[in-house]
């Protein structure tokens, strides 16, 4: 995804942006640029296809110092890699980069040729930059030119311009896609990410949905959407939520479970607009290439797998499209039957798990109309050898047992089914709702992670422990599963996730008052179905520990405890269920004494069969 950089100081500030780029390689890209100022020698462009250090070879050859600069880090959407597609795009004396996804840009491009304009990148972010130009030859106002021209922007945006009429001023816009401005000692930076600039400085002040800026090395000068002038604060900045330290936890794998929110936010980061979702991430004619979709095969492993199972309800519920989930392992052994029109999606934390990547590989000559990776990790294998791809951006994740990956692969698939589902003309405020839901998703997972106190109080009661039963019904089976897997990979109890209809086929006879059944309760169509499955095994002396939504009459006896959860709309609440089943495998394992981040006999990586 692409990654932004800029910095007005009085030092020469080219190897501050590139500092910057490498800063943000993690999260995949195939180009860069930089713009510099000089004064009384114009703006100084270089671009590279590549990684960061082809641009650093670039800039040998053709040096540009300054102390006004903008640069960029590239992952194509419209055009494909290539120099005259990378950023900074210029418009005459004028330069800017962007992260984002411009909807409307094919009738402004048509509008702007008609004006004169000529364009030398298949981007829509030139469209932006001769937009900007063309109010500016009107106005000789460019602060005025760049809030017309935001004006006209339909989608998502960060957004950096630069002038040569004003080589001490820097400006940058922020609509969908994060914009931080980082504050020096006479100077100042802007980031699409504040880990870009932590070699500069750790004051940031965070850009607002809609906020505009004007900076220069000691001022700073904010606008909200309609204008006004508003202040946003000045904050410093505590841990790097994506380094590679445990910082102040005591486990990486707490530390992960902690960053949810913010790896939700950046994995929706510039591909959600205000009521629908921006498909052009997948590519220039994703429409259609979504709109030719009949059928979809999910393959993955582990965790993954899970989140494919979950993904099959949302598919076939709201999207209408046919769906099957299989364990990697299994696929790529078999014979296959592919309909017309199938899509493959492999999704993987790593990108470089063996079996998902041969059954990738085994999928290649099937038939499918496309393959395509949900991915954590840019530049893997997996990635690499999809047709298209859909990064989740949840940062390096260490614990063995994946949290942030499967909670951000979720985001990843419900956009998939919101894409598919738009795409194909369905109810635009089934759309909107989804939309909302997922934006509202990092808030509520922070309200969940405050159960935390509870949580650990109740995992002592499952000290002397050997077996748990985990249940669900729907979208919720899946996060059973998951809950009993985690609980399995760092706790070592053996435990099982049953659809909760199921129980009566089986496994009521293992229930007795030394058996947990752990079930998560959300408020659907299926909760009376659940709670009788639960009377199943209350008759029985089973320990029941419910996860139900807030807005559920029950209550707390000797042998039933009910932890409650905020009330979200349908489609979201898998992912809200999964924070207190992480929480308890995590607590259970401190109770038992394991080691967390690196469970025995697992792996984060399976790179072998
Ligand atoms: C290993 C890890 C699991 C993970 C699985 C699939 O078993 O321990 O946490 O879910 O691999 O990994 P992937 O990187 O493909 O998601």
């Amino acid at each position: 995804m692409c990654g932004i950089v800029g910095a007005v100081a009085q030092r020469n500030i080219t190897p501050i942006l590139i500092e910057g780029l490498l800063r943000l390689e993690y999260r995949g890209y195939d180009s860069a640029g930089v713009a510099v100022l000089a004064e009384g020698n114009g703006i100084q462009r270089v671009r590279a296809v590549g990684k960061v250090i082809e641009l650093q070879n670039a800039l040998q050859a053709t040096p540009a110092t300054g102390h006004l600069g903008i640069a960029h880090t590239r992952w194509a959407t419209h055009g494909k890699p290539a120099e005259h597609n990378a950023h900074p795009h210029m418009s005459g004396k004028l330069a800017i980069v962007h992260n984002g996804i411009i909807e409307n840009h094919s009738p402004l491009r048509k509008k702007l040729i008609e004006l004169g304009y000529q364009f030398t990148s298949e981007t829509d972010t030139e469209v932006v930059a001769h937009l900007i130009a063309h109010y500016y030859s009107e106005s000789h106002d460019l602060l005025d030119a760049f809030r017309t021209a935001l004006g006209e922007l339909h989608g998502a945006y960060a957004l950096a311009l630069m002038h040569e009429d004003q080589p001490e001023t820097l400006y940058c816009a922020r609509m969908g896609s994060p914009l931080v401005i980082g504050q020096g000692s006479d100077e100042h930076y802007i980031g699409s990410d504040p880990l870009a600039l932590l070699q500069v400085t750790d004051r940031f002040r965070y850009l607002e949905e809609g906020d505009h800026a004007r900076l220069t090395i000691n001022t700073c000068e904010i606008w909200d959407r309609d204008n006004l002038s508003v202040d946003r604060p000045l904050t410093r900045y505590e841990h790097a939520a994506h380094s590679l330290e445990k910082g102040e936890y005591r486990h990486y794998m707490l530390k992960e479970i902690f960053e949810q929110p913010q790896a939700i936010r950046d994995t929706l980061a510039g591909i959600v607009g205000d009521d629908h979702v921006l498909t052009a991430i997948l590519g220039p004619d994703a429409e259609t290439r979504l709109v030719d979709i009949a059928n979809i095969h999910i393959v993955a492993c582990g965790t993954s797998y899970h989140a494919g199972l979950v993904a099959r309800y949302w598919i076939e519920d709201q999207a209408g499209i046919p769906c099957t989930v299989e364990v990697a392992s299994e696929y790529r052994y078999r014979t296959v039957v592919v309909p017309d029109n199938t899509l493959l999606i492999t999704i993987s934390q790593s990108g470089e798990t063996a079996d998902t990547l041969a059954a990738l590989r085994f999928a290649k000559d099937q038939g499918y109309l496309a393959t395509l990776a949900i991915c954590n990790v840019a530049g893997s294998s997996l990635v690499r050898e999809a047709d298209w791809r859909l990064l989740t951006h949840a940062g390096p994740e260490i614990g063995v047992a994946s949290t942030k990956a499967f909670t951000t692969q979720l985001v990843a698939l419900l956009w998939l089914t919101t894409a598919l589902a738009q795409v194909r003309g369905k109810p635009a405020d089934q759309i909107a709702a989804n939309v909302k839901a997922l934006k509202d998703l990092p808030a509520i997972i922070e309200q969940a992670l405050t159960l935390e106190p509870r949580i650990t109080t109740l995992a002592e009661r499952f000290a002397n422990k050997h077996h748990a039963l985990f249940l669900g019904r729907g979208t919720h089976y899946p996060i059973a599963m998951e809950g009993a897997l985690k609980l399995k990979e760092i706790s070592y109890i053996h435990a099982e996730a049953y659809a909760a209809g199921e129980l009566k086929h089986g496994p009521l006879a293992l229930v007795d008052e030394d058996m947990p059944v752990v079930s998560v309760a959300p408020s659907d169509a299926l909760l009376e179905k659940l709670k009788s499955n639960l009377e199943e095994v209350r008759a029985r002396g089973g320990q029941l520990i419910t996860f139900a939504c807030e807005t559920i009459d029950q209550t707390n006896d000797s042998n039933h405890e009910i932890i409650n959860l905020p009330f979200v709309e349908g489609c979201i609440s898998p992912i809200l269920y999964t924070i207190p089943l992480q929480l308890l495998s995590y607590h259970v394992a401190l109770v038992k004494g394991t080691d967390v981040d690196k469970p025995r006999n697992l792996a984060k990586s399976v790179t072998v069969e």
